[in-house]
Order: C-alpha cells, then sequence, then structure tokens
C-alpha cells in the first residue's frame, strides 16, 4: 500500500536549480522510493527496449480518439505513451477498461469528456507538444533537444483532438475555474479543477496541476470514486487530504476510493521542497 502519509524522508538535493527545460518523465509518487518516480521513455527506441508494444498500430490513425502512436507494457492501458510519426514523446493517457469501468461506475457521464470511449476503454488523454502536430510534421531531435518532454501541456477535452485545453506553463497565469490547493514535497504546489465545499465527487475532474516556483512541472490524473487495479496508480487515504487541499471538498471527507497518478515533467522531483 502507497499512501502520501508525511514521513521524515532524507533527501538528496541535486544541485542545479529550476531549469525551465521539461528534462524527465517519471510516474507515481509513493512514500517507498522504490515504488515511485519511474522513468518512461522519451524515444519511441527506448519505450520498445523496455518492452512497451503498440496498442493500435505503428502508425498515426485519423479515425482514433487522439493523435499519435499509443504504447503500452503488458496491456496496461493505465499507462499508455504516445510518441509522434519521428519516435518523439508527444503525450500520456490513461485508458480504463470498460469492464472496470463498468464494475466501478466510473469515468460518471460529467466526465464523458474529458474520458472517451475508444478501442474498448475509456481513456484520457495529455499532450506534451501542440496534437495538431504530432501526426503531421512531429519533432526533430533539435526540437527535443530543446524542449526535453514537451513545450505546454494540452488536456483533450473533447471525443477528438482537434478539442483540448491549453494549460498554462507559468503558475501567474492560471485561471478561475482552477483553484490553488497546497503545495507538497515531491510534486508542489497543486491546483484543482472547479472544486468547491458542497461539490458532488462525480464532478470531481480527473486532473490536477503542479507548480514549483512559477513552473508547471508535472500533472496528475485524480480519479475518485474508483478504486482502480492496476499497480501504476496511487491509493491516498482521505485522510491526507488536508495537506492538498485548502479546503477540502465534503465529499472527498465521506469517499474511500481513490485512483490518482502524478505525472513528473522534470527529472528531479527530490527539487520540489515547497
Ligand atoms: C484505424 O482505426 C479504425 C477505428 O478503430 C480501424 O477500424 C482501422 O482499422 C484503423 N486503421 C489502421 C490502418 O490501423
Ligand atoms: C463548476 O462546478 C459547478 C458545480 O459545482 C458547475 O455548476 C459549473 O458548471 C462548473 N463550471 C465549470 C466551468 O466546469
Ligand atoms: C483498492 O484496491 C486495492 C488493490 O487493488 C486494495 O488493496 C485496497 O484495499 C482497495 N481499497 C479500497 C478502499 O477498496
Amino acid at each position: 500500500m502507497c499512501s502520501a502519509t508525511p514521513v521524515v524522508t532524507l533527501v538528496f538535493l541535486l544541485i542545479g536549480l529550476a531549469n525551465s527545460k521539461w528534462n524527465g518523465l517519471r510516474v507515481r509518487y509513493c512514500t517507498h522510493p522504490e515504488k515511485a518516480f519511474f522513468h518512461q521513455p522519451r524515444l519511441v527506441v527506448e519505450a520498445k527496449e523496455q518492452g512497451f508494444k503498440p496498442v493500435r498500430g505503428l502508425q498515426c490513425n485519423a479515425s482514433v480518439h487522439y493523435r499519435g502512436i499509443a504504447y503500452a507494457k503488458d496491456g496496461d492501458r493505465s499507462l499508455t505513451l504516445l510518441y509522434d510519426i519521428h519516435g518523439f514523446i508527444g503525450g500520456i493517457q490513461a485508458g480504463i477498461p470498460i469492464n472496470e469501468a463498468e464494475a466501478t461506475l466510473y469515468p460518471s457521464q460529467s466526465l464523458r469528456p474529458p474520458f472517451v470511449l475508444d478501442d474498448q476503454h475509456y481513456i484520457i488523454t495529455m499532450y506534451f507538444t501542440n496534437p495538431d502536430e504530432i501526426c503531421k510534421k512531429g519533432r526533430k531531435a533539435s526540437d527535443f533537444e530543446q524542449h526535453g518532454t514537451g513545450e505546454n501541456l494540452w488536456l483533450q477535452t473533447g471525443q477528438y483532438p482537434h478539442t483540448v485545453a491549453y494549460l498554462p506553463r507559468q503558475e501567474r497565469n492560471i485561471a478561475a475555474p482552477w483553484v490553488q490547493g497546497k503545495c507538497y514535497p515531491k510534486m508542489g504546489t497543486h491546483y484543482w479543477y472547479n472544486i468547491s465545499t458542497d461539490m458532488s465527487c462525480e464532478n470531481f475532474y480527473p486532473v490536477f496541476l503542479m507548480y514549483n516556483n512559477d513552473e508547471m512541472t508535472g500533472f496528475g490524473w485524480s480519479f475518485v470514486t474508483a478504486n482502480l487495479t492496476s499497480a501504476n496508480y496511487e491509493h491516498p487515504d482521505r485522510a491526507v487530504f488536508p495537506l492538498f487541499f485548502h479546503e477540502v471538498p465534503e465529499c472527498l471527507t465521506r469517499e474511500t476510493k481513490f485512483s490518482a497518478m502524478h505525472v513528473y515533467l522534470t527529472n528531479n522531483p527530490y527539487a520540489h521542497t515547497c
């Protein structure tokens, strides 16, 4: 079990600070370092070496509900990586198998979209580069060298990838209905979408953002009301929520089923000290 219960840990702070370039891609928070911050391949050649397999063919397909060439490991779509036509990372996706969605009643109707049904999964997709370019021109090695994992985040908010929401790279540019939460070490300052104390958890937005020193350094999936089975997910205990929200939505204090995943766009979560 991996909770976000604060523990005192000795961390090695790497020297070399706020680099605004997104120089990594790591997923999962856990208090046990060996179960956290898993590096993900940003090149398709590395993905293949690490056992990722294409989930819907080796080419972009204009009739699917996302852009890019999707890879996952062992058929587990909770962590699906999207590559552009030149093999550079372009985004990430979480997919919930339709049978698990039926069993957990998640995602609720009000969350579809951003969840869309594609190939027997409810998928939610975040792009790191302009989704219009992923299947057209892709990135060059020099673009990847310059920008790293990506330039910005675009969340797919509609059935098809021409409907996306651009998420600001600088914290100072973020606006309502995003609501600032608390800063937590190895994560950052959280932003939650359109939360309120009396909201219904069925409407809890499945995406949150993380900023450090005004820079976006990652985001996360926040699937509330579902205890999903993939080992990639975190299952925080509701007791920790006062550490992440200034005002915890009341429904969260009654809910017990949570599946989340922190996605880091930088290589050093330990540098995020708050
Ligand atoms: C593209 O996706 C559609 C819809 O799922 C599928 O029917 C078709 O076979 C795919 N095409 C290729 C070339 O994979
Ligand atoms: C925010 O949530 C409220 C209900 O809590 C809803 O009525 C409203 O439409 C939501 N706004 C946006 C922009 O999603
Ligand atoms: C959630 O699922 C995990 C196993 O996947 C289990 O260990 C845990 O007890 C479950 N939690 C709840 C609240 O059902």
